[in-house]
């Protein structure tokens, strides 16, 4: 791929690009373009938690209190080649270990996980502990299932080290960070398709589709987070990470993993609609007639305030209002005692050019997933399939995956029988 030219472009905004770019190119543009920038804390595998996916602890928080994701991300797939055995076990191992050397466990460093799909399990002759992907929604068409066997995700505040631990992963940076690599996946993995990249943060929306020449509408707010504008994760519609944690059989401590590819139609959302109408559709028409959000839901706390009566309302608000909100629809699959069942750490894409999500959740089963989604869907609403229904008609699912999250210590070529 060729590497973006950096004459028009800022230097911060050229880096940020480059994950999207990837490969060992853009990784040596980005060591040249930053020689002697702060040093990145190196880290200690003996001092992390059982589960892959307890990342709340070491996230920063906004002024609310709500956890914020690190800004850079990367979905790295591989495929398995040949069959695993005790020695690819312990070089697996070894390399994830001198990852976790390289880098403190933060976003200052990286934080990763390794999920297994379907396809993994099958591959080794297992029965899959999750099920294979398939569309949820009646209006999904035809959309790509993942299929590769395994997918880290990799996650940093800083995109050089997002790409550098990349690139230390599958055998092309030996020293990461200074520190020698004891192994890598080579020869046991091979990278698979399609590579994923994307980014979250205050005012990043906005920077990084300029440096891409993405024209985003003019509506779309210098510091929004997300594409679509608006805040999201608040801390009371977070799963606690407890909540989707398996808790029983051989992958106790580990989670699920959903993965949810979706474009966006930026131009419809921002210029089809006014700002009342875009808080109605994300949130509820409360929440648009009452002012509750602000600009870009500065107004909000640590909570949105949907579970509870607003969701409630939601049947009541399709047949009265002739709308309903995105949240206060999947506020309605929270458990019974109000837990919400999903983690969500997605994030904004321009893969292939264009505005997206990358909508990553873990969960404790992929059926607490499937009943949030369909609750979103609000099949069962009297309204049309995607008009007025949330943002149903401003986004468009290009596929799904499933995966599995084993606990730390069966993270390496995870097996049943071992
Ligand atoms: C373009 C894609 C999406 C955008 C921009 C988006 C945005 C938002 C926003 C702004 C909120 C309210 C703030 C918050 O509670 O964090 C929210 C809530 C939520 N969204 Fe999404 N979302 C998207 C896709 C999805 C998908 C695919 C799911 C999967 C089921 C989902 C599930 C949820 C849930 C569970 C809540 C919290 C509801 C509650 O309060 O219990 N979202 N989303």
């Amino acid at each position: 791929m060729t590497l973006p030219s950096i004459d028009a472009h800022t230097r911060r905004g050229y880096l940020k690009r480059l994950v999207a770019v990837g490969g060992t190119a853009a990784l040596a543009a980005c060591v040249e373009l930053s020689p002697g920038d702060e040093a990145v804390p190196t880290g200690d595998p003996t001092n992390r938690p059982a589960s892959q996916h307890a990342w709340n602890d070491v996230l920063r928080s906004d002024a609310d209190g709500n956890l914020l994701a690190p800004e850079h991300h990367i979905l790295l797939p591989l495929e398995l080649e040949g069959e695993p055995d005790e020695r690819s076990r312990e070089q697996v191992e070894q390399t994830f270990r001198s990852l976790e050397r390289a880098y403190e466990f933060s976003p200052d460093g990286v934080l990763f996980t390794v999920n297994y799909s379907p396809a993994y399990f099958e591959a080794i002759g297992e029965s899959p502990p999750i099920p294979r992907p398939e569309p949820l929604t009646s209006i999904e068409g035809n959309i790509d299932l993942d299929d590769a066997d395994v997918l880290i995700h990799l996650a940093s505040d800083s995109p050089q080290v997002v790409l550098e631990a990349e690139e230390a992963l599958l055998g092309n940076e030996p020293e990461p960070n200074g520190v020698e690599m004891e192994a890598a996946l080579t020869d046991i993995f091979a990278p698979g398709d399609p590579r994923r990249t994307g980014f979250v943060g205050e005012g990043l929306p906005v920077e990084m589709a300029r440096e891409e020449g993405i024209d985003l509408p003019e509506e779309l707010h210098e510091d929004a987070p997300f594409l679509m504008g608006f805040r999201s994760g608040f801390a009371e519609a977070q799963a606690p990470e407890s909540r989707v944690t398996i808790d029983d059989g051989p992958y106790e401590g580990g989670s699920t993993m959903h993965i949810e590819s979706l474009e966006l139609n930026l131009r419809q959302w921002f210029e089809q609609d006014d700002h009342f109408l875009r808080v109605a559709q994300m949130f509820s028409p409360e929440h648009a007639q009452e002012e509750l959000v602000g600009e870009i839901g500065e107004r909000l706390d640590q909570s949105t305030g949907v579970f509870g009566d607003i969701a409630d309302r939601t049947a009541d608000d399709a047949r009265t209002e002739g709308l309903v909100g995105h949240a206060q629809k999947a506020a309605r699959a929270r458990d019974e005692d109000g837990t919400p069942p999903l983690l969500r750490r997605d994030f904004n894409t321009l893969d292939g050019g264009s505005a997206g999500v990358h909508f990553l959740s873990h969960q404790r089963t992929i059926a607490d997933f499937v009943r949030v989604r369909e609750a979103m869907a609000g099949e069962d609403l009297s309204l049309g399939r995607r008009l007025n229904n949330g943002i149903l008609q401003y986004i468009f699912v290009r596929s799904r995956g499933n995966y599995l999250t084993p606990p730390r210590s069966l993270r390496a070529l995870p097996t049943e029988s071992a």
